[in-house]
């Protein structure tokens, strides 16, 4: 699809190259907030899988820009921001970088060492896969990612804190809901409408943290385990009766953003240009700096040039 064809099929694509986002997704986060006002008292904060980087440009806004443009800036501590990705991301202002799989203890260490101790307000993680399109597949490999997600959180996010995390929509919704909700006493499945109806993606939004008492972070798989099988949930408040039959838990969702405002699934017209010119589509803000698909340009990129050389040599030699 080329830019202005999909500058009028996705409103949100336009808009954030409008607003100066590197992605549509930093609408997602904002229509979450407005809808739970996830940034309120929010002073440190964890951006797992955050390439490249639209969810940061929102936190440096709306947390470190304020903090650093106010009149008692000097006497304060800015915002600690924290982005984490496989991939590395061009830099943005407040916002310190690691590059690291979050299924890695390892790069949980450096996310824990830049806080010094203190303990994180808020983790938020927009992980996904590279889908293949088998559903349950994606399904699981989006969960672990969460799993990841919750296992830096229990290292990091104080007493009290919220954790955004993207979820699939599947079978399997009902048991990571329940995984969730033995850490948080509030969590909301919420879809906000930036998020296309025709994607499985929506946003587990986990108020609260309030870890299980007597918590160690060693035990975090085992506990996760024993939601849902049958000899492990006498002694949980969400066991394998939530996950089916005629007790099957309800999940709490909800759609966010302001119902009046743009369609994620609809077309819109171009704007009109006031001097008659025409519509020129505007470049993304930030492309990829090292996306996992550069190699396969460079090869395709290679191969073309190839082609085109053995052309010529067949039009000189005839
Ligand atoms: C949908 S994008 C995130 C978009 C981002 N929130 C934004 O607003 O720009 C998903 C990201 O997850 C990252 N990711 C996937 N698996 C990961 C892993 N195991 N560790 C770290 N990052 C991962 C990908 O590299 C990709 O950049």
């Amino acid at each position: 699809m080329g830019k202005a064809s999909r500058d009028k099929r996705d409103i949100y694509y336009r808009k954030a190259k409008e607003e100066g986002w590197r992605a549509r997704s930093a609408f997602k986060l904002l229509q979450i907030d407005e809808e739970f006002n996830i940034f309120e008292g929010v002073k440190r904060v964890v951006d797992l899988c955050a390439a490249p980087g639209s969810w940061s440009q929102v936190l440096s806004r709306k947390l470190y820009l304020p903090a650093k443009l106010s009149p008692d800036s000097r006497d304060t501590d800015p915002p600690l921001i924290v982005a984490v990705d496989l991939q590395p991301m061009a830099p943005i202002d407040g916002v310190i970088q690691v590059q690291g799989d979050i299924t890695n203890a390892r790069t949980a260490e450096v996310v824990i060492r830049h806080f010094d101790g203190c303990k994180a307000d808020l983790v938020v993680c927009d992980g996904a896969p590279d889908v293949t399109g088998l559903h349950d597949m994606d399904e699981f490999v989006q969960s672990q990612l969460i799993l990841a997600g919750l296992t830096i959180v229990t290292h990091i996010l104080r007493k009290g804190g919220k954790f955004i995390a993207k979820i699939f929509r599947g079978k399997d919704t009902s048991l990571l809901y329940c995984q969730l909700k033995l850490f948080f006493p509030k969590v909301t499945f919420a879809k906000p409408k930036s998020s296309r109806n025709s994607s499985i993606e929506a946003f587990a939004v986990c108020e609260d943290y309030s870890p299980p008492e007597g918590f160690s972070e060693k035990d975090l798989y085992r506990l996760l385990k024993e939601i849902g099988s049958p000899s492990g949930a006498d002694n949980l408040d969400c066991g394998s009766a939530w996950l089916e039959g005629p007790n099957k838990v309800y999940i709490p969702f909800l759609a966010c953003g302001d119902l009046c405002g743009y369609d994620s699934d609809r077309s819109y017209p171009l704007p009109q240009v006031a001097d008659g010119t025409t519509y020129k589509s505007l470049d993304p803000i930030q492309p990829p700096i090292a996306p996992p698909y550069k190699r396969a340009l460079e090869l395709k990129k290679a191969a073309n040039q190839s082609v085109r050389e053995l052309e010529d040599l067949s039009l000189d030699s005839s």
